[in-house]
């Protein structure tokens, strides 16, 4: 039986935090031992909004770092750099074609993302979701594990799919383009920032203290915790919606400790945040330990990184291409002779 196929991506737009982790990366990590899987380093999304030139490609090589140190293993899945596969600006060109502008104009994030940007909105921020569209319909992909704040894309990716392409160029039985599932696990689905519970942790929030990193230090983290708001009530509770900071926190401790909600809730019901704060300081440390000690020693090794994305393209660019081609002959464009 073909195993089913799972698609994801993170951009390179510095450390990736617990929110990339827990809604992302970390069930990729899981999924790779059943499904065939596929994450890329998204960095032509990377530079839909202002960045430097010089960071990009660090970043780049830090984040597939990342994915290693968390625990993809290359010999389960196929890891590679989006920009490296011209099938992905291509796919999201064709797309582009038939999506109605006005899907587009009511993206969530794009609005968000505009407003704080006034003026300098690129054209590429609004075009991000069709781009990303292409990057999972591309590899004919059932699965995509991602947060919550990626569901309207993922919509999206299955509009344009169905009614656009599918629905449209038809012309055998075939479906043109898979239809996209989300997988999105609840637990780790929206880690909230530090310093509000109302906001969702964001690697582009201009306060370094909102978010833990992957890569941050023992000290830092046990600072971050220790500055992170609080609450004034006594004891300490889930799902309480005046608390916003207090389930995020809890939350936090019991994805850092391994248990479930409900010994959490035993342990810490009657803690006040002077005792609490240090013990999830400690288990984020020594849950975040082993990810650091494999990325230093990968990230002094470079040539390694860039070999195994070498061998990601090829088997990527396989599957892209078939894909990118029947989506041409769909649209009736003319097929090279050989
Ligand atoms: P990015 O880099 O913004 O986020 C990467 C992943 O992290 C998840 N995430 C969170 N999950 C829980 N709590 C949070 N606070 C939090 N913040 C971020 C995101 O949901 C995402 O899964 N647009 C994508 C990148 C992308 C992509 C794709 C993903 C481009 N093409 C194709 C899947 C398939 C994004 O949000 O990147």
């Amino acid at each position: 039986m073909t195993r089913k196929r799972v698609f994801s991506g993170v951009q390179p737009t510095g450390d990736l935090h617990l929110g990339n982790w827990l809604g992302a990366i970390k069930n990729w990590v899981d999924l790779q031992k059943t499904h065939e899987t596929f994450v890329c380093v998204v960095d032509l999304h990377a530079i839909t909004v202002p960045h430097k030139p010089e960071l990009i490609a660090k970043n780049t090589i830090s984040t597939a770092a990342q994915y290693l140190a968390c625990g993809m293993d290359p010999k389960l899945c196929t890891i590679f750099i989006q920009s490296q596969i011209a099938a992905h600006s291509e796919l999201c060109w064709l797309l582009n074609c038939v999506t109605p502008l006005n899907w587009m104009e009511r993206m969530i994030q794009f609005k968000e993302k505009a407003i704080k940007q006034g003026d300098n909105v690129s054209v590429g921020l609004l075009d991000y979701p069709i781009l990303m569209a292409a990057d999972i319909l591309l590899y004919d992909t059932d699965l995509v594990p991602v947060g919550e704040d990626q569901k309207q894309h993922l919509e999206l990716a299955r509009d344009i799919a169905q009614q656009r392409i599918n629905s449209t160029f038809l012309t055998k039985n075939e479906p043109i383009l898979k239809l996209p599932e989300p997988l999105i696990i609840k637990e780790g689905a929206k880690i909230m920032s530090l310093i509000d519970g109302n906001k969702k942790m964001s690697k582009s929030d201009p306060n370094d203290g909102s978010r833990i990193c992957l890569l941050d230090p023992p000290e830092l983290i046990t600072k971050k915790i220790k500055r992170a708001k609080t609450d004034s009530f006594v004891g300490l509770e889930f799902d309480n919606p005046v608390r916003p900071e207090a389930n995020n926190l809890l939350n936090l401790y019991s994805l850092m400790s391994g248990s479930s909600k409900e010994s959490v809730l035993e342990e810490c019901i009657e803690m006040g945040w002077g005792v609490f704060k240090p013990i999830l300081a400690e288990a984020t440390i020594s849950k975040l330990e082993p990810i650091q000690i494999r990325y230093k020693e990968l990230i002094k090794n470079p040539e390694e990184i860039n070999r195994i994305l070498k061998e990601g393209k090829t088997q990527a660019q396989e599957v892209a291409q078939a894909t990118l081609q029947r989506v041409k002959l769909a649209l009736g464009l003319l097929q090279e002779m050989d």
